[in-house]
């Protein structure tokens, strides 16, 4: 299967209805209940990564690979940072700015298509920059967290969720999860201060997802796409370490 745009924005076409997805991901992330828009992060996770891009209002902030917004907007409310969205799925955008416009004020989002290797923003325009699960849809990842650099001002924090093989000779881990390798990569973008931490509060968590949601109903074909991945990832579960890794730009 060919992860393109096309596939992205069929993903995101079925989400728009599907309440029962939405709902089993928000109960089991810890989402606010206005924002209803989960992905595989825990919600109290989301503060730590927000921690990590010590934003101060006013600030810009960019969310790469952004889908409909939700942990974006979720640290623009709480920092009372401007934020800027990227992904390639033209659905995804335009979900992503008629949430924004129920959930921040006038002015404070904008988001745009664009994908992981050129985001189409302008070099140092922004102050911090977050990736939520996505930098391993880089072709190669470095080239994504090369971009990444290229748009932060200097000193402009870098905050990536991700998850890593236990095992690198381990053939049931996609190739695209072995492609990541989040501390020999930012080390290579030029970042500094590289951290990159294993998160088993954040793993767990998701792991009470994909059960939920393989006991769920299959109600219709967000269900059904939810339901297989989780059926995939309970079957690789201890194959997989959930990182979280920040860095500075020098
Ligand atoms: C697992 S979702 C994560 C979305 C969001 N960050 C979240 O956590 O809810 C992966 C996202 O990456 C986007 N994506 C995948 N490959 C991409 C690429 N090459 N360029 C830009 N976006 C891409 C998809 O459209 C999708 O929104």
């Amino acid at each position: 299967m060919t992860l393109d745009s096309v596939y992205f924005d069929g993903w995101y076409t079925d989400m728009a209805a599907a309440p029962t997805r939405d709902a089993i991901l928000a109960r089991a992330m810890g989402m606010p209940a206005e924002l209803q828009d989960a992905g595989a992060l825990l919600w109290q996770g989301l503060a730590e990564v927000t921690a990590a891009l010590r934003l101060t209002p006013g600030d810009l902030l960019a969310d790469i690979a952004c889908g409909r917004g939700g942990y974006g907007i979720g640290v623009a409310q709480s920092s009372g940072a401007h934020l800027i969205g990227v992904d390639f799925s033209a659905v995804a955008v335009h979900q992503a700015t008629a949430n924004s416009a129920r959930l921040l004020p006038a002015g404070r989002a904008t988001f745009q298509t664009g994908t992981l290797l050129e985001t189409g923003l302008p070099t140092g325009s922004v102050d911090a920059l977050m990736c939520v699960d996505a930098v391993q849809f880089g072709e190669p990842p470095l080239a994504a967290l090369t971009e990444f650099r290229r748009l932060l001002k200097p000193g402009g924090r870098l905050a990536v969720t991700c998850w890593e093989a236990v095992d690198p000779a381990d053939e049931q881990v996609p190739s695209r999860i072995h492609a990541v390798d989040l501390r020999r990569d930012l080390t290579k973008a030029g970042f500094a201060d590289v951290q990159v931490r294993e998160m088993p509060t954040w793993r767990q968590a998701e792991r009470e997802m994909w059960e939920a949601a393989v006991a769920a109903p299959d109600a219709d074909a967000a269900m059904r796409a939810l339901q297989a991945e989780g059926r995939r990832s309970l079957d690789t579960f201890d194959a997989m370490r959930r990182v979280f890794a920040t860095g500075t730009a020098p």
